[in-house]
């Protein structure tokens, strides 16, 4: 039994007969029992068909002796759903206790009964008709099993034409009047959605459909179910003219009429301007909505390391310049070609603890990074199956090596950027000098401790760093003699220092620099960081 109520009848005739299916008739009667939308539509038609019927019958009790019965078809329509001039015999046929012989006014009264069942709801356009079936719940599952996800819980996400929220409008003005003429308390905000009542229908059927997986409200895996209407998308249009300000073009979208926009623009326009421009109830339409493909996504997962570079010509992101490659590799497409096989990812977003040039090693325990990794299929993996990936990556190239890998949170990556400025970092040079040099001659570098520089932007970064002079602080140095013209030159600095334009001074833009402290020309042969002082990831022991 549907949990109707008094009140709800003159709401029922009224929807039934402006075209509205039995579902979304339930939704506008405030019915939020599940159940009653999960029942076949048919037998919620029929229901509420016979609740208004027992209705008249009540209340024409009396005049139904002196009423004839001669009615045709067409008076036949609107009584089912809102006169009160019904015809005893035919009321009669509705209560299912009364097995009548069929007369001809039966068989009016079905073939009714059958039009209202067929008729496209002039609000769902069918969305909470044939749209939300056995079909809809099968294709839904066919596109999540054949993406072989790996998820606990899933979450179904509508996206509906925009013109609905018009549609829905109208339909509301119509109902509107009847509440208040009837003194009944309504609002527009307790209708019950459509989305809601798609989902309340679907959700336990999908659910069965891929063998018991929960579907909830929140989950890290969406299945997207889309319609479009092209039939109506002009419903909307009217709307621009009396709220420009809600539809202003954007970069992405296709259209201007989103959803937001147009419920904006229906908060904002009197009921009055409305039934103006728009039909109340709206038009029946012709066709039911287009499903779209099922789209599935999965949040993203990130991952976190510290890797090694060996090798120096390998740039840390693929070198493009005009459109065309510079180096066969980078850092970052070794380490994610194994990781997003293994997660079956669509993509990532590779991010470190500061960079490296393309001809520095990275040495030590390696430079702290971090990927997002889009759209993963599968995201669950033990410790040794980690492990096993951090070998497969370390065995794909001898240029790189990776440790410390390990799934992190999104929210624990920003901890690889904060403070960064303020982190260490410590580098080893192979330094060339004009003039040759004696041991002794350099010995005095190991005692300068906390040498601040001023560091006008580099010469060759300036093309995407803003010019600027920036202070950066070397805390300590030492020197290792290797000949007259050569010695290697140990620093650790603050991160950000650049390093070889504090060896050749990049024509006095770094200041002080190893020139004017060695009084000679000199110049950086090589370059390796030693290590990246940042504490995060946590180290992961072997
Ligand atoms: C990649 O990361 C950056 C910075 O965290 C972010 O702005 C950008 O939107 C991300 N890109 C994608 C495709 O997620
Ligand atoms: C990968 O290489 C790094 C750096 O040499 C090493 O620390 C780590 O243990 C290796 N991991 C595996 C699983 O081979
Ligand atoms: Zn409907």
């Amino acid at each position: 039994m549907l949990p109707l109520r008094e009140k709800d009848k003159p709401i029922i005739r009224k929807l039934l007969s402006a075209g509205c299916c039995a579902r979304c008739i339930l939704r506008f009667c405030c019915v939020s029992v599940q159940a009653a939308y999960r029942q076949p539509q048919e037998q919620t038609l029929e229901e509420l068909q016979a609740f208004i019927v027992d209705e008249e019958n009540g209340k024409c009790q009396d005049c139904a002796a002196t009423e004839s019965t001669g009615t045709n078809d067409k008076s036949h329509d609107a009584a089912l759903s809102e006169t009160s001039e019904d015809p005893p015999s035919k009321r009669a046929k509705l209560e299912p206790s009364v097995s009548a012989t069929k007369s001809e006014e039966d068989s009016a009264a079905l073939v009714k009964q059958k039009d209202e069942e067929s008729r496209l709801c002039v609000v769902c356009l069918g969305i909470l008709q044939e749209l939300c079936g056995t079909i809809q719940v099968i294709k839904i599952a066919e596109a999540v099993k054949a993406e072989k996800y790996e998820f606990d819980s899933l979450v179904l996400s509508l996206s509906l034409p925009a013109q609905l929220c018009v549609r829905e409008h109208s339909c509301w003005l119509h109902v509107k009047e009847e509440v208040r003429a009837k003194g009944l308390v309504l609002d527009k905000d307790d209708v019950i959605q459509v989305k809601e009542a798609f989902k309340w229908i679907m959700q336990g059927q999908v659910a069965k459909e891929l063998g018991g997986v929960a579907v909830v409200t929140k989950s890290a895996f969406e299945v997207g179910v889309e319609f479009t209407h092209p039939e109506t998308d002009t419903d909307c249009h009217f709307l621009a003219t009396t709220c420009p300000d809600c539809f202003k073009p954007t970069k992405n979208k296709q259209s201007v009429f989103t959803r937001m926009a147009v419920v904006k623009a229906l908060e904002k326009i009197s009921d009055a301007r409305f039934l103006k421009h728009y039909p109340c109830p709206p038009t029946q339409p012709t066709s039911s909505c287009t499903p779209q493909d099922i789209q599935c996504l999965h949040v993203s997962v990130f991952i976190a390391g510290r890797y090694n570079k060996f090798c120096r010509s390998l740039p840390q992101t693929p070198w493009v310049i005009d459109g065309e490659r510079r180096m066969e590799s980078s850092v970052e497409e070794l380490i994610a070609a194994p990781i997003l096989s293994t997660f079956r990812a669509d993509g990532f977003n590779f991010s470190s603890s500061g960079r490296e040039d393309v001809d520095v090693r990275t040495l030590g325990n390696g430079r702290p990074f971090a990927m997002e990794l889009l759209n993963p299929h599968r995201c669950r993996f033990s410790t040794a199956e980690i492990k096993q990936l951090q070998e497969t990556i370390n065995k794909s190239s001898d240029k790189i090596r990776v440790r410390d890998l390990q799934i992190v949170t999104r929210e624990a990556m920003s901890r690889m950027k904060e403070g960064e400025e303020e982190k260490t970092k410590s580098y080893t040079a192979l330094i060339w000098t004009q003039k040759p040099v004696q041991r002794e001659d350099i010995t005095f570098i190991d005692d300068i401790k906390d040498l601040t520089l001023d560091q006008k932007t580099p010469l060759r970064v300036l093309h995407r760093r803003a010019l600027a002079v920036r202070q950066r602080v070397i805390h300590s140095m030492n020197t290792r003699y290797v000949d007259p013209h050569h010695f290697y030159l140990g620093l650790k600095t603050q991160a950000g220092t650049y390093i070889k334009e504090f060896v050749h001074g990049d024509f006095g833009r770094t200041k002080p620099n190893l020139c004017q402290l060695l009084k000679t020309d000199t110049d950086i042969l090589e370059l390796d960081v030693e290590s990246v002082d940042v504490d995060w990831p946590p180290a992961i022991p072997e």
